[in-house]
């Protein structure tokens, strides 16, 4: 079998601009992945170095200009916040378990989770959403293999969560509409406040 870069992950790549809420690609339906080639290697190991360094546990390829069905995920790794004498901050990471999923497909959604989300693309907003709690997907990796994978709890909501971006959802799409406004309001204006 091909080398897998996954199994043996090293932090490097170069770090990619994520796309913020409301921004067009966000809400566009990705395309399928045809061409399992060195481009879609290099933009999953790019993905993942952006997504370590955020740091976040998902990302999906639109959120980084990238409208195709794939998204990278880790939820197992460690990030311990370090401060400087300085008062600058960073962040030490290891254990690393990076996933990359390829043209997910859902093949069972069952009972239900409400699980506090977040998102690089909402950065500052955390909210309960209601999810299914055990899901089963089919999807392929980078050489376009087939594989299965069942999920529950973090890894479950993960999984939903940036499948919703391949098919245009930011999770606060998730929520009740009066919810929704609120929450948009309030980044909306932190957003202005930065520029
Ligand atoms: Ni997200």
């Amino acid at each position: 079998m091909e080398n897998n870069f996954l199994e043996n992950y090293k932090l490097e790549g170069e770090k990619l601009e994520i796309f913020t809420y409301p921004a067009p690609i966000l809400k566009q339906i990705a395309k399928p992945v045809t061409e399992f080639n060195e481009d879609l290697r290099t933009l999953i190991k790019n993905m993942l170095f952006t997504m370590y360094h955020a740091p976040g546990i998902g990302l999906a390829a639109p959120q980084v200009g990238a409208s195709i069905r794939m998204f990278v995920l880790d939820i197992w790794f460690d990030r311990e916040k370090i401060t400087h004498a300085d008062g600058s901050e960073e962040y030490r990471l290891s254990e690393f378990s990076p996933m990359a999923i390829i043209n997910p497909i859902f093949k069972s959604k069952t009972g239900e989770i409400i699980h506090e989300e977040g998102c690089l693309s909402v950065p500052g907003i955390y909210e309960d959403v209601k999810r299914a709690e055990l899901v089963s997907i089919e999807f392929q990796d980078m050489f376009g293999n087939h594989h299965e994978l069942d999920a529950d709890e973090l890894l479950s909501v993960c999984l939903q969560h940036e499948n919703d971006h391949l098919d245009g959802i930011v999770f606060i799409e998730r929520l009740s509409f009066l919810k929704k406004q609120l929450l948009e309001k309030k980044f909306l204006k932190q957003k202005l406040k930065k520029k």
